[in-house]
């Protein structure tokens, strides 16, 4: 079905329409349709958690294989009792401590979430977000919002309102823009089902923040480096090819001044051959790439500048047809890991020591 999509600015100064705008989106949601919307991670895709085929339009919106699960987004903690089987006794220091927030938590699932859901698994993925409009989208539905990030498979995440319209375009009725997301990587994923808690995403939530609270948190070894053939993933998300712009994109490691002299030749290199290359480069190298074609993603005195920028800058690079990007490694701790794990997924973790 193509659909004539509509954008609704969300205005949370006038509040008749803000709250106009809401109840359009939750009426569409409430018919079973598809509703993008704003949270402080990145845009989501979403749809009635708990209708099938609302799940199964999702699916088809952004062109996903089905045994990728969804994460279900709810606004309270007495809306997760019903959603699980058990609480895992992490979940509640966890939950005090990162909820409404970038924290995605896996439990035991219960039987009415179902499986389309799901993925097919027996547990499930759940979120508060710290948006106020997707606080207010959930608590307008009355039901949980299942929701991935609503850019078309394979795509990178979408931080602005913009960056869905390009992806979704006709394929859904309402995209509610409430402006470019604050953090700009997905939410930390945390697997409460097993023995200890296991990190499978690094996002906002920091392994330190998180080591703060539990200190038995352990990182899935796929965080860091492509998936071993023949490996079974924890989180089906691991194998696939993700956050991948079209260009092939190269990270150069080691101390910034060797990096910025290998990104220069590189560059050059390339160019003479006839490609067209981008340097994502950060404020305090940039000049040094003179005129060469450089974005700044962001600042390394402030990383959250680069996780808030990447993905927009993937994008750009796209749009200009880069045939290849050069990428400059960040220190990956704190929010570094998370960069450097979207990095790596869509270098397919081609990173080149100098
Ligand atoms: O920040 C976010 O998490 C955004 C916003 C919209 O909330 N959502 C998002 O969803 O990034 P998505 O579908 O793009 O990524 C969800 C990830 C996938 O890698 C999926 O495999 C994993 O979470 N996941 C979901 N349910 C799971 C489960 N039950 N067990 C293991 N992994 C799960
Ligand atoms: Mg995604």
């Amino acid at each position: 079905m193509k659909f004539s999509t509509q954008i609704l600015r969300l205005v949370d100064i006038d509040r008749e329409k803000y709250k106009k705008d809401i109840k359009k989106a939750a009426d569409l949601l409430r018919c079973g349709q598809v509703v993008a919307f704003p949270t402080e991670t990145v845009y989501g895709l979403g749809a009635n958690a708990l209708n099938e085929e609302a799940i199964k339009r999702i699916f088809l919106a952004k062109g996903r294989p089905s045994d990728n699960p969804l994460i279900v987004h709810i606004a309270h903690r007495r809306e997760l009792m019903p959603l699980v089987s058990s609480i895992p006794v992490w979940a509640i220091p966890l939950m005090e401590a990162f909820w409404p927030g970038p924290l995605t938590l896996i439990f035991p699932k219960s039987d009415r979430v179902p499986h389309v859901t799901t993925g097919d698994l027996a547990t499930v993925a759940i979120r508060m977000p710290l948006h106020p409009m997707a606080l207010d989208l959930i608590d307008c539905c009355g039901f949980p919002l299942a929701a991935p990030s609503a850019n078309l498979s394979g795509h990178p995440s979408p931080t602005t309102a913009e960056h869905v319209w390009h992806d979704m375009e006709g394929r859904i009725p309402l995209i509610l823009d409430g402006g470019k997301a604050k953090i700009g990587l997905e939410s930390t994923v945390l697997d409460l089902t097993g023995e200890v808690p296991i990190l499978l995403r690094p996002g906002g939530v920091t392994q330190e923040m998180l080591q703060d609270v539990i200190p038995e948190v352990q990182i899935d070894p796929g965080v860091g480096q492509p998936l071993e053939e023949g490996r079974k993933v924890r989180s089906p998300g691991m194998k696939y090819r993700h956050y991948a712009p079209l260009a092939k994109v190269l990270i150069l490691s080691g101390a910034l001044q060797k990096v910025k002299d290998k990104i220069r030749c590189l560059y050059d290199d390339y160019t003479a051959l006839g490609k067209k290359v981008g340097i994502m480069a950060t404020g305090e190298t940039w000049s040094y790439y003179g005129d060469r074609n450089s974005k700044v993603v962001g600042l390394r005195s402030e990383p959250a500048t680069i996780a808030a920028g990447l993905f927009d800058c993937l994008r750009q690079f796209d749009h200009d047809g880069m045939d290849i990007i050069l990428a400059e490694a960040i220190p990956a701790c704190d929010i570094g890991m998370a960069i450097m794990n979207r990095l790596g997924r869509a270098a397919g973790f081609d990173i080149w020591e100098v």
